[in-house]
C-alpha cells in the first residue's frame, strides 16, 4: 500500500497518500510541525528534503527554481508549500527548513 512519510523534528508520520494538494495542506490538515508563512514559494520556511519518491511528485515549480539554489535543487531540495504528490507510490519527505 502506497503511503507518504512526513519527517518532522518530532519524528516520523505515515498516512495515506493524497494527491493534488501540497505537502503543507496535508501537514497542516494532520497537524504536523512543517513551517510555513506565505504558501508562494517565498519564505522557504517550509524547505523539503525528498527522500523518496521524487519521480511521483509534480514538476519543480518557478517558484522553486527562483528560491532554491541549483546545487540545492539537485541534492533533492523542494518546497513544501510547492510539492503535491501526482500519482500513487511511496513517498518520504523531511521537513528541514534553513
Ligand atoms: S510556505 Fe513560504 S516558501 Fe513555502
Amino acid at each position: 500500500m502506497n503511503q507518504l512519510t512526513l519527517l518532522t523534528r518530532n519524528g516520523s508520520h505515515q498516512m495515506p497518500l493524497e494527491t493534488d494538494q501540497t505537502i503543507v495542506s496535508i501537514a497542516k490538515k494532520h497537524k504536523l510541525a512543517w513551517g510555513y508563512a506565505c504558501e508562494r514559494g517565498i519564505c522557504a520556511q517550509c524547505r523539503t528534503h525528498v527522500q523518496e519518491g521524487a519521480e511521483f511528485l509534480n514538476e519543480i515549480t518557478e517558484a522553486e527554481k527562483l528560491r532554491l539554489r541549483k546545487a540545492e535543487r539537485a541534492e533533492g531540495y523542494r518546497l513544501g508549500c510547492q510539492i503535491k504528490v501526482i500519482c500513487e507510490g511511496n513517498v518520504t519527505l523531511a521537513h528541514r527548513p534553513y
